[in-house]
């Protein structure tokens, strides 16, 4: 497929836009700064601006495209990445003012200019955990995709709003829009970094529910996305099978989720972050465990 990637060269897409190329797709990553990986087309331009948001999106990725004569090719997909990805990096509300807007107009020009898959990242801190002030618990386990998202901080809003505004914009379209309510990405060489830590102290894991996504299962969970049609707006856990620290589930709960009702038997060492509905509908199989990582590095 001819894919428009937003936010590409940053820590996740740097591993996506590998992956989704290992798997026969062209990419033109759409960011401020340009990602330095063969095969990868480049186009500088700003989410927040509408203008250039639908010239990228009506353009030639490369050269080579000037070489038919038959006009300008329409992208298969979007898949949108771009934003200010926590809080404490910018102002509150310019945090919000990115995410929001930059969602806004790029569903809306992939949508005006004919594109009918839109796969867009959300997050985690959507359920209100991650940035709380203070110690929050979930309101269940394992937190799927029902629980509630009524966050207190401006990411996690602009998350929420950008869902209500892709729900939206799918009603009006029928395109397929699936937003991804993506757990902490890892790329392979923090396995190494950090890990070690999170061994020696399971609390540092507490606000991401003890889990963690693997930036190259990432890669595979957008690719899947790429290749579901028809499933009209959805939003997914992404998430791998395991926790991201050394304790058992039976051991998790005791130490951190005292009263916090499970609705389900859950496995030894399975992910408080739900991923069955990515796995049933997607046929989403996430490959990289953590202990193999470290092990072999
Ligand atoms: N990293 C995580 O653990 C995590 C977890 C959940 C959700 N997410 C979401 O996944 C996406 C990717 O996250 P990441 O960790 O790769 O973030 P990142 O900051 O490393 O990458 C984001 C990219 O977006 C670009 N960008 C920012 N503002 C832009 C603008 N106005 N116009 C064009 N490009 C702009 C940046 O230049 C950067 O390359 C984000 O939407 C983030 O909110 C990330």
């Amino acid at each position: 497929m001819r894919i428009m990637f937003t936010g590409g060269s940053g820590k996740a897409g740097r591993h996506v836009i590998p992956y989704l190329l290992r798997h026969g797709h062209r990419v033109l990553n759409v960011d401020r700064v340009p990602l330095e990986v063969e095969g990868v087309d480049n186009r500088i331009a700003d989410i927040t601006d509408a203008g250039q948001m639908f010239d990228v999106m009506s353009s030639y990725a490369g050269f080579d495209e000037l070489e038919p004569g038959t006009g300008v090719p329409r992208f298969d997909a979007v898949v949108h990445f771009a934003a200010v990805p926590r809080i404490l990096m910018t102002s509150d509300n310019e945090c919000f003012r990115v995410n929001t807007l930059g969602t806004y107009n790029v569903i809306d020009a992939a949508l005006k200019l004919g594109i009918r898959k839109i796969v867009f990242a959300s997050s985690e801190t959507t359920y209100g955990v991650c940035f709380a002030d203070g110690e929050r618990k979930p309101e269940y386990l394992p937190v799927d995709e029902d629980h509630p998202t009524v966050p207190e901080d401006s990411y996690a809003m602009s998350k929420v709003v950008n869902e209500a505004t892709a729900r939206s914009f799918q009603r009006r379209s029928g395109a397929d829009i699936y937003g991804l309510r993506i757990n902490n990405v890892v790329e392979p060489h923090e396995y190494a970094q950090n890990f070690p830590a999170y061994i020696a102290d399971p609390a540092l894991r507490r606000r991401n529910f003890f889990a963690y996504i693997d930036a190259r299962d990432l890669g595979q969970m957008v690719d899947r996305c790429l290749h579901v049609d028809g499933l009209g707006y959805e939003v997914f856990n992404v998430s791998n099978d395991g926790h991201s620290v050394d304790r058992t589930t039976a051991e998790l709960i005791g130490e951190f989720y005292a009263g916090v009702p499970l609705t389900r038997d859950m496995g030894e060492r399975e992910t408080f972050f739900a991923n069955a509905k990515a796995k049933a509908m997607l046929g989403f199989a996430p490959r990289h465990d953590w202990r193999d990582d470290l092990l072999a590095g």
